[in-house]
């Protein structure tokens, strides 16, 4: 038995058929294409599945496609483009935050939220270390990870 998941990804609506038990991560890489968004443990772990859901970062793999239904979703792909780099974005281009890459864009999802949490206050670089907790680089890049993540907020 299949479910109509009905949602908003990067401003624009889309709409698929998925089993019921469908991880949000696997309609965004697979029905949608989107594969920016990473797979890297499945336990909630790693923080490579992180987009946004209505502004804030969640795991794409801790939650159901289901789940995003009315919901306004963003990857990614949705927050710049190649010559229109996200401030984050380049501020991981800027300051070598990214070895392998593939922790990347959960990192960067999960940075501006913490950029956006941090509005109006000077984001501690023990502040972007606590809350990056949830987010695991297996390359261990994690010095330039937070240098990039506090100019990214300084130029949000
Ligand atoms: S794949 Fe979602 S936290 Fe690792
Ligand atoms: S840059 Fe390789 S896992 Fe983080």
């Amino acid at each position: 038995m299949t479910v109509k998941v009905t949602t908003t990804v990067n401003g624009k609506p889309v709409s698929g058929d998925v089993e019921p038990n469908t991880l949000l991560v696997h309609f965004v890489r697979e029905n949608l294409g989107l594969t920016g968004t990473h797979v890297g443990c499945d336990t909630s772990q790693c923080g490579a599945c992180t987009v946004h859901l209505d502004g804030q970062p969640v795991k794409a793999c801790t939650m159901l496609a289901v789940q995003a239904e009315g919901h306004q979703v963003t990857t990614i792909e949705g927050i710049g483009q190649p010559g229109n780099l996200h401030p984050m974005q380049a501020a991981f281009q800027e300051n070598h935050g990214l070895q392998c890459g593939f922790c990347t864009p959960g990192m960067i999802m999960a940075g501006i939220g913490i950029a956006d949490r941090a509005k109006g206050t000077t984001l501690s670089e023990e502040t972007i270390r606590i809350e990056l907790e949830g987010n695991i680089c297996r390359c261990t890049g994690y010095h330039n990870i937070v240098k990039s993540i506090a100019a990214g907020a300084r130029d949000m």
